[in-house]
C-alpha cells in the first residue's frame, strides 16, 4: 500500500508553489497542498494590516513551530475603492515589491509556498505574483476547493442541474449589470459581497430571484453563517460572504 505521505509528492528548491488551501476547513486541503505546507522552505501569505491572514489561519493546524514565514501585508484593502487610481497604484507597487522579494529567495534556491484561499487561479491574489514570476522561475499551482464549492456544500444546495447555466458574478458590478446578468442565467454565485450586500440584494430582488437566494458567510469555517438573503437587511456583509442562487434544471 502507498504511504499517504508519499502521495504529497516532492518539493524542488527555487520553485514557487501557489498552494490552494480551500474554503476554510483545513480538512479540505488536497494531499499535495498539505504536503507542501509542511515541506517548503518558506510559507508565504498575504494579510490585511492587523489581521492574521485568512489563508494562513486555515493552515494553522499544519504549521509546526519554527517554520519560516513570509508575511506579505497589503498596504490597503477595502479602505478605498478598488477602482480608484490611488488603490491601483499602491497595490501594483505592493505586488512589484513582493514579487522582487520572492524572486530573491527563489534565486537563493529556496522553495516558496504562497498560500491562496480557495483555488489560486480563481480571483486569487496569487495570480498577480504568478504573472510577474512565471517566465523566470518554475511555478507549480496546486488547485484548491473553491469558496463557492465549500459554500454550496455546507448550504446543502446542489447548484446546477441538467442544462442549467451558472454565472459567477462579482458583487462589485454595478446594480444594473448585476440585474442584467442575473436575468440571463439559471444559477448564480455572487462573490465579494462585503460592502455590496445592500446593492446585491436589490439586484437579486429586481431579477425575481430573492426567494431562491442564500447568503453564506465564512462557509466551512468555525463561525460560518447561512441564511436566506431575504432575511439579510444590512447594507454590509462579511468580506468572506457570497450569495448562492441554485438552478432549477432537470431532476430525473
Ligand atoms: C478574492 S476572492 C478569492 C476566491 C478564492 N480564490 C476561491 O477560490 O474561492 C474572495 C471572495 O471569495 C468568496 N469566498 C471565498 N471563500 C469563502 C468562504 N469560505 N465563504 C464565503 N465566501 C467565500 C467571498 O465572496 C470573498 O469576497
Amino acid at each position: 500500500m502507498t504511504n499517504i505521505d508519499t502521495l504529497g509528492g516532492t518539493v524542488h528548491g527555487g520553485t514557487l508553489y501557489g498552494i490552494g488551501v480551500g474554503p476554510g476547513d483545513v480538512r479540505y486541503l488536497t494531499l499535495r497542498a498539505a504536503a507542501l505546507v509542511g515541506a517548503v522552505d518558506v510559507v508565504a501569505f498575504f494579510a490585511k494590516q492587523g489581521m492574521q491572514g485568512n489563508a494562513r489561519r486555515i493552515v494553522d493546524p499544519l504549521m509546526a513551530s519554527g517554520r519560516v514565514e513570509m508575511r506579505l501585508e497589503y498596504p490597503v484593502t477595502n479602505e478605498i475603492p478598488a477602482e480608484s487610481a490611488a488603490y491601483q497604484c499602491q497595490i501594483s507597487a505592493f505586488y512589484e515589491k513582493s514579487s522582487r522579494e520572492v524572486a530573491s529567495l527563489l534565486r537563493e534556491g529556496k522553495s516558496i509556498g504562497l498560500l491562496s484561499e480557495g483555488d489560486p487561479f480563481f480571483y486569487g491574489s496569487f495570480m498577480h505574483m504568478w504573472r510577474r514570476l512565471e517566465t523566470d522561475f518554475p511555478v507549480e499551482v496546486v488547485p484548491g476547493v473553491t469558496g463557492m464549492s465549500g459554500c454550496w456544500t455546507r448550504a446543502n444546495v446542489p447548484i446546477t442541474w441538467g442544462n442549467d447555466t451558472l454565472a459567477v458574478l462579482p458583487g462589485t458590478l454595478a446594480e444594473e449589470q448585476l440585474i442584467e446578468r442575473l436575468r440571463l442565467t439559471d444559477a448564480a454565485v455572487i462573490m465579494k459581497v462585503g460592502r455590496n450586500l445592500g446593492k446585491v440584494r436589490r439586484a437579486v430582488e429586481a431579477a425575481g430571484l430573492l426567494s431562491r437566494a442564500l447568503y453564506v458567510e465564512r462557509g466551512t469555517m468555525a463561525d460560518e453563517r447561512i441564511l436566506p438573503l431575504a432575511d439579510c437587511r444590512s447594507e454590509h456583509g462579511a468580506y468572506f460572504a457570497m450569495i448562492l442562487i441554485p438552478g432549477q434544471g432537470r431532476r430525473l
